[in-house]
Parts: structure tokens; sequence; C-alpha cells
């Protein structure tokens, strides 16, 4: 593997970093060997992208959004799947059916990196594009429903550039789902210096929500189907994650299902 540490943006190596110690744990809650196998290979200390309540979130989200992506792909068992912002996830071995395309999108240069360690497979291919423009939307195969992962990726884009994003879906899939991440207000304006990992990062906050129905003001074609606080996961682990689950209930970030 020639990936280096300067090829992972610096937002991309929290998750990774804690999926890699996560699998590293005698009891896993997940497992995910290529978070492991980049981390390791980069040979450096990433203790400090791992702090306990982000690795507790990072734990929770990633079965949250498996699980929830499992639950749709058994109702659509041909669906066309996309990670959009996908950094170096590993999703699609977690819930393949040996059935669903997957695309794994990201920035063009961000892609660059991911295929040093990722090869293309005959359902699971890598494609560069923006969240903010649907022209790589036009190389996919037009599938009747198209199910969208964006995790860790709105929480950075600002609100004019959440409508951007949610106007391409809609725009560019007849049917489809997204499940997204969703970070409140409070995170939004003090995160970028107190999140205990993001802190560590020139990453900054964007728009923050109370609620997903928030979004439908951007795109009125969508409809929300579920959310829900990563607190429901974390706080089956932990008293420090069930007082969180107390304290922090309107703070934690949640996965929001729409539909449209
Ligand atoms: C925090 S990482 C999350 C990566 C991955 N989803 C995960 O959970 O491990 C954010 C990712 O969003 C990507 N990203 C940022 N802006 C984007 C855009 N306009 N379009 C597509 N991806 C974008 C970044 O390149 C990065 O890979």
């Amino acid at each position: 593997m020639n990936l280096t540490f300067g090829d992972i943006e610096e937002t991309a190596l929290i998750p990774l970093a804690i999926k890699a110690s996560e699998t590293a744990r005698e009891t896993p809650r997940i497992i995910d060997k290529k978070a492991k196998e980049i981390i390791d290979a980069l040979g450096v200390d990433v203790s400090k992208y791992d702090p306990f309540f982000s690795h507790e979130g990072v734990v929770a989200r990633t079965i949250m959004f498996r699980d929830k992506l499992n639950e749709l792909i058994k109702k659509y068992p041909d669906a066309l799947c996309i990670n959009l912002g996908c950094g170096f996830d590993d999703k699609f071995s977690q819930v393949d059916n040996g059935k669903i395309t997957w695309f794994d999108v990201d920035l063009p240069d961000q892609i660059g990196k991911r295929r040093k360690v990722y090869e293309d497979k005959e359902r699971c291919k890598m494609l560069g594009g923006s969240a903010l423009d649907g022209e790589w939307t036009k190389a996919l195969p037009k599938l009747d429903m198209t199910i969208v992962v964006m995790e860790g990726v709105l929480e950075y884009f600002q609100k004019d550039q959440v409508k951007t994003c949610l106007n391409m879906l809609c725009s560019s899939f007849e049917h489809g789902y997204l499940l997204a991440e969703l970070h409140s207000p409070l995170l939004e304006k003090y995160g970028s210096k107190h999140h205990d990992a993001v802190k560590y990062t020139n990453a900054s906050f964007g728009w923050g929500t109370n609620s997903a129905e928030e979004y439908l003001s951007l795109e009125p074609r969508m409809s929300v189907v579920s959310e829900q606080s990563y607190n429901d996961e974390m706080k089956k682990y932990s008293i420090r994650g069930k007082i969180f689950a107390i304290i922090g209930k309107n703070f934690n970030n949640r996965l929001a299902v729409f539909k449209w």
C-alpha cells in the first residue's frame, strides 16, 4: 500500500482511526478490516483522532447506517446504491447481498487516493464527482430505486450547499432514499473548537438543524421517513453513553432517512 499520511484528509482520518481501533479490540462491535489495514500501513500515531465520545459516536453511526441500509436493501434488493463522500469507507462489504450495484463517489482527488487502497469490483465501482454537481450521475445505470448514503459529509456543508445537494439528488434520480448524518445548531456554533476529535483538524461544521423536517423547505420533493439520535445506540454500551443520552439529548448527531 503506497498511501501516505498526507493522503488522508483529517476529517476522513477520524472515522478511519476509530474503526481501526475498534476492530483491534478483543470484542469489537464493528469489524472493518480495511480501516485497520490502512491505519496499520500508515504507521503513525492517530490516537488523538480517537477520543471516547467520537469513538462511541462513530461505532454507533456505523451500526445504525449498516442496519438501516440492510433494511432498505432487503426491500429493494436490486437497488443502485451510492456512498456519496465515501472517503475510505468500506460499507459495500458490510451490506452486499450479491445483487446491488454500488458506487463509491467522492471528489476526484479523493477518489485518486482511494484507488491506492481499493480496486473496482464488478458491482462496486469508484467514481469521481461532487455532491454539489450532478454531472457524474449521468454515468450511472438507470435503476428503479436509488439509495444514497451520506455519512459524515453534510455536516460540513453550508445551508445553500445542502440545498444544492438535495436538489441535485432529486433531479438526477427518479425515486430514491437518502440516509444522511445530521447535526445540531449547537455543534455548528461550538463544535469546530470543542468537538473532541474535530478540534484537531482545520474543518468547521456547517449548517446544523434541530429536526430533519428543516430539510424539506430546501427540497419539497423529499419527505422524512425516520430520524434517530446516535444516543439510541450509544447508550447501550457505557455509563458515559447513558448520561450523555440524557444531558446531551439534543446535541448528538442523528441518522435521518429521506425519500422522494
Ligand atoms: C469526514 S469524511 C467522511 C468519509 C466517509 N463517509 C466516512 O464516514 O468514513 C468527509 C468526506 O466527504 C468528502 N467530500 C467533501 N465535499 C464533498 C463534495 N462536494 N462531494 C463529494 N464528497 C465530498 C470528503 O472528500 C471526505 O472524503
